[in-house]
């Protein structure tokens, strides 16, 4: 039984929306301290390798996925991996990869959520810090400290924010989301190509020739292929996390926004259009902003004393300590070096990560929506509003715990990895090769080469698989704490619970029979 639901009204509406979904702080904050802390150029060969072996394919698995189960009226992954598992298994044994997945999903739309909502009420709050010149003058990590510890201030940007994804969300696919992502996208990339030029034109701002923008491309790429080779496993597995983070996969959101085109709708040249607009926001302008900024600027940022050991120690210290606090605490103190300018060009990076945030935020937001709203019948309008207060729950011991804001983060890297391998396993595998490519060309714009098909088939979750035995012992038994594994199991069994009831409402006869009923 074909469903009649929303679609997206424009194909650059629904491309933008991709782009916005997968560009996020991934790209202007997690890509470079990736880079720095592996290896620098080094790192962008296991990095290329990873996207080829397994974003591309893993994309394009994930928009097939989504068209399918849009098809039959499903915008989540529960019942979307049982319709696929289907085409091998009996009702009742494709119903526990419907568990998985719907487990899956919904424990990293809602955990991930629960700190990422809070970065990007960070940024809020650090435009509004730079453009009113708030830190100037002042310790800037006690600034953030002290911010960080006014928790009103804190749910208030956080508040600002979600109020107005759920109220995007609200308004719907085509009239919300979409209308949302044509004005924000196209200003993100204004934002970040007026950096990008601001920050080659700067040089040598301190007039020291040894700390340029052009030394911190320079420490970016050129390759360190000793440390490569030291540290061969760490690298490979950092740079296939950054490739599932960066575009999304892994998530249920591709899948989601996908499962609103129709069946016909090109999916394998919209896949390809999605992973290039994020890659070139990544690699190209991703790259260039807050490491080029941080060493041309060490000595106003890198502690007195590990300057004094020389450049390679100052730049050691910045690939050490690039990362989330870094946007915060140290870039601040680069803006302050620019006197006005600085105060305009800081809000401009801090609203650049909130938009780069809300509009993959939104995504996450839409998930839970559509859960609500398909699965259980709860109106959108209201359904967002649910959304909120899970979010607002969700995100309380992210403001009280300390350290569990990095181990829930650790955990969703691993969590990402393993959704990925079983996208492959139910809709390439079960599904049947053959269904799936023949359902990538079902409208399709490009006519992608058969030697992917293997790839996708038998390299891509090797490589996604051996890494992850190698890790989830010293994950589980040393990494994350009690609330936090807590917090992991309560959502997983909460997904599976929610999965098996979408399931069993619509599809409860044919799992009665163990015998397929319902076919398109
Ligand atoms: N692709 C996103 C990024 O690069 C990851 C993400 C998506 C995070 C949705 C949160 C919500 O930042
Ligand atoms: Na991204």
């Amino acid at each position: 039984d074909m469903e009649q639901r929303e679609r997206w009204a424009t194909k650059i509406g629904l491309i933008l929306a991709m782009a916005g979904n997968a560009i996020g702080l991934g790209n202007f904050v997690r890509f470079p301290t990736q880079v720095a802390g592996n290896g620098g150029g080094a790192f962008m060969v296991p990095y290329f390798l990873a996207l080829f072996l397994l974003g591309i394919p893993v994309m394009w698995v994930e928009w097939v996925q989504g068209r399918y189960g849009g098809k039959y009226g499903h915008g989540t992954l529960g019942p979307t991996f049982y319709l696929m598992a289907r085409e091998s298994l009996k009702p009742r044994s494709a119903l526990w990869f419907g568990l998985i997945g719907g487990a899956l999903a919904f424990a990293t739309t809602t955990l991930l959520n629960s700190y990422y909502l809070h970065l990007i009420g960070w940024s809020a709050a650090y435009s509004w810090f730079s453009i009113t010149g708030a830190y100037y003058g002042k310790n800037t990590a006690q600034f953030f400290s002290q911010y960080l510890s006014n928790h009103g201030l804190v749910f208030l940007f956080w508040g600002i924010t979600v109020v107005l994804l759920g109220i995007a969300v609200g308004q719907g696919v085509s009239k919300g989301i979409e209308r949302w992502v044509k004005v924000m996208m196209p200003l993100l990339y204004v934002f970040a190509i007026i950096l990008v030029i601001y920050v080659f034109a700067l040089g040598s701002p301190l007039g020291q020739p040894q700390w340029s923008t052009i030394k911190g491309f320079e420490f970016i790429w050129s390759p360190n292929w000793g440390y490569l080779k030291d540290h061969l496993w760490k690298v490979m597995l950092a740079a296939s996390g950054q490739i599932f983070f960066t575009l999304s996969l892994g998530m249920g959101i591709i899948q989601n926004y996908a499962s609103y085109l129709g069946p016909k709708d090109d999916v394998a040249l919209s896949g390809l259009a999605t992973v290039s607009l994020n890659e070139f926001a990544e690699v190209v302008l991703g790259g260039s902003i807050a490491v080029p900024l941080a060493v041309a600027y060490a000595p106003k940022i890198v502690p007195p004393d590990v300057l004094a050991k020389g450049s390679d120690a100052a730049l050691a210290w910045i690939s050490e300590n690039f990362g989330l606090g870094f946007s915060y605490t140290s870039l601040p103190n680069i803006f302050v070096q620019m006197g006005t300018a600085g105060r305009f060009f800081g809000a401009l990076w801090f609203l650049l990560l909130w938009f780069a945030g809300f509009t993959s935020a939104i995504a996450m937001y839409n998930y839970l929506t559509a859960l609500l709203e398909e699965d259980l019948g709860i109106k959108r309008s209201v359904g967002t509003w649910v959304v909120f207060i899970i979010y607002f729950l969700l995100g309380i011991p992210v403001v009280y715990i300390n350290g569990y804001l990095d181990q829930v983060d650790a955990w969703i890297s691993f969590q990402l990895a393993l959704l990925a391998l079983f996208d492959i396993i139910v809709s390439v595998w079960l599904f049947k090769p053959d269904n799936f490519w023949r359902e990538l060309h079902e409208g399709a714009l490009i006519n992608v080469p058969e030697f992917y098909k293997w790839i996708t088939v038998i390299i891509a979750p090797i490589f996604i698989a051996l890494p992850l035995f190698g890790t989830f012992t010293d994950l589980v038994s040393k990494t994350l704490g009690w609330p936090a594994k807590i917090a992991i199991l309560t959502m997983l069994t909460i997904g599976a619970i929610e999965a098996y009831y979408a399931i069993k409402k619509k599809y409860g006869e044919e799992l009665e029979k163990n015998e397929v009923i319902i076919k398109v």
